[in-house]
């Protein structure tokens, strides 16, 4: 998939960073564990295709994702995307990052806990993107329940590599009325929630 030039050697440019950067890094919390490209790219469409307008992703990192969706939204001048990170660094970095895709307008960048900022947040959100840490999901789920649109599209990506940690967020969600769930065996595995509306 092509999204213009430059957008397209910054991206490549980051894939080769964070592979390098987790390839040497040895703290698990400086690594960047960016999506790997098939996902982004799935993610992208799913944004684009699906006209989402107010996204929320939970884990930023150095912004390799924030990206993709960031330009997913791209030709929707009312659409908000929030997107959420515990590290200041990681934060500095995606900032830095968006700036050069000329995408940093399109994305409001929030410090924090995941859970204390989602419980800070009004929505509603069409699409919600899990991809910190997995095991909070389901305390951030529950809090968005309220603020969640009646299509709502909710994404979870480790639900192959992590089965046990992402074992609770599915359980809540795949439990909710008038969702539909699968599990699509892209990257590291992409959970896929999408509630069919009225
Ligand atoms: C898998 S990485 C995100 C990768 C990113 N979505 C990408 O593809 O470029 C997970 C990120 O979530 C952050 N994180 C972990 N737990 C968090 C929490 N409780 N609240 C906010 N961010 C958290 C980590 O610092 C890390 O940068």
């Amino acid at each position: 998939m092509k999204l213009g030039t430059e957008l397209d050697a910054l991206l490549r440019e980051l894939e080769i960073e964070g592979q390098r950067n987790d390839s040497y890094e040895k703290d698990r919390k400086k690594k960047f564990l960016n999506l790997e490209r098939p996902t982004a790219e799935l993610i992208h469409v799913l944004v684009q295709a699906s006209r989402r307008k107010h996204v929320l992703e939970i884990g930023t990192s150095n912004g390799y994702s924030t990206i993709w969706i960031a330009a997913a939204l791209k030709s929707c001048d009312d659409a908000t995307f929030i997107s959420i990170e515990i590290s200041p660094e990681k934060l500095a970095q995606a900032r830095k990052n968006l700036t050069r895709a000329g995408l940093e307008r399109r994305v409001h960048l929030m410090e924090g806990s995941a859970t204390d900022v989602v419980a800070s947040l009004r929505g509603p959100f069409d699409c919600v993107f899990f991809d910190a840490d997995r095991v909070s999901a389901p305390s951030q789920l529950r809090l968005l329940l309220p603020k969640l649109s009646e299509d709502v599209l909710l994404l979870a990506d480790n639900a192959l590599s992590h089965p046990e940690e992402i074992s609770a967020y599915k359980a809540v969600v795949e439990q909710l009325p008038d969702f539909v769930c699968t599990l699509t065996p892209v990257g590291k595995g992409l959970h896929l929630a999408w509630r069919r509306g009225v």
